[in-house]
């Protein structure tokens, strides 16, 4: 447990009006202008929070307004194939995350008449959709008053508060720091604060606005660095599975592969029990369909 001397969550929370008016008046000068900022739109909120769960908010942005000209609301994804999304997908990586928002569209179709719910007990039943990306769209869609605590947020509060934190407790934090007038600024201003200043590694601590009401100020051990769910690292690219697959979503983009290629176009030549293991796992997760000894992308028998 790293605990340093500082101020206790109590003292924090005690504090809030200082820190959420200085932090709310530094977003209103920083804060980055991106695309799913200038919408409530509550599907355009989940595109872009389903989008960046695992990709770099600079990879999602064209791919975010793409999207939404190609699928403008639930409708109109819920009535196209899988396999055009999973196309258009290639590139942002994670597929699965496509196949869900696919289903959940089907859903908010099929259960909510077209319209995306604003409860987190309907918004964690769509697929795809975990606490998290809820509260995400509850703030940023229907100005919700809650907190969202991704890992770059929670090393913020663990930080702030100078003890690691275990999930549950970083998220009872922001919700009682979150300020009613504001929850959709502050909770925007706590991305950018994390991304541009309150970095994992160098943060830039005589630049950050609420520096006064933090406890570790960049100086001694990391309270962060405890913290649980707050050190994921990415597993290495190169080799992995993720990196095989993705090269036969690239291809299956293009046309059909034939199932005695796979391997191939996988770089798993000389591996064929993980190539077949691999197309099994695609298979199985609904992304590819086999037919008459081709691969095709998605469930469709187009
Ligand atoms: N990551 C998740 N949601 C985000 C948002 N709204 N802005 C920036 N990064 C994010």
């Amino acid at each position: 447990m790293a605990k340093t001397s500082g101020k206790s969550r109590t003292s924090l929370i005690a504090e809030r009006e200082v820190l959420n008016r200085r932090l709310l008046n530094w977003a209103t000068v920083f804060a980055r202008d991106l695309p799913w900022r200038t919408t409530r739109d509550p599907w355009s909120v989940l595109v872009s929070e389903v989008m960046l769960q695992q990709t770099q908010v600079s990879r999602v942005q064209p791919k975010y307004l793409e999207f939404l000209n190609l699928w403008p609301t639930p409708q109109h994804l819920a009535d196209s194939e899988l396999s055009d999304l999973l196309v258009f997908w290639v590139g942002l990586g994670y597929p699965r995350r496509a196949r869900n928002l696919h289903s959940a569209a089907r859903q908010i179709r099929d259960l909510h008449s077209g319209t995306v719910p604003s409860t987190l007990p309907e918004l964690v039943e769509l697929p795809g959709v975990g606490p998290y990306t809820a509260r995400a769209v509850m703030v940023f869609a229907f100005e919700t008053k809650v907190g969202v605590v991704d890992t770059n947020v929670g090393r913020l509060l663990a930080r702030w508060s100078g003890e690691s934190l275990q999930p549950g407790t970083a998220q009872r934090l922001a919700d009682a720091l979150v300020p009613p007038d504001d929850p959709w600024l502050w909770n925007q201003a706590l991305f950018d604060l994390a991304a541009m200043i309150c970095t994992r590694k160098n943060p830039q601590c005589f630049e950050c606005p609420v520096a006064s009401c933090c406890s570790w100020r960049g100086t001694g051990l990391d309270p962060a660095s405890n913290s649980a769910g707050v050190t994921k690292k990415q597993s290495k690219f190169q080799g992995s599975d993720r990196q095989a697959r993705g090269k036969l979503m690239r291809g299956l983009a293009v046309g059909p592969v034939a199932l005695a290629e796979a391997s191939i176009v996988m770089g798993l030549a000389d591996e064929p029990n993980r190539s077949d293991r691999l197309v099994q796992d695609l298979h199985s997760e609904g992304l590819i369909t086999i037919r008459d000894g081709f691969l095709l992308l998605g469930d469709s028998l187009k």
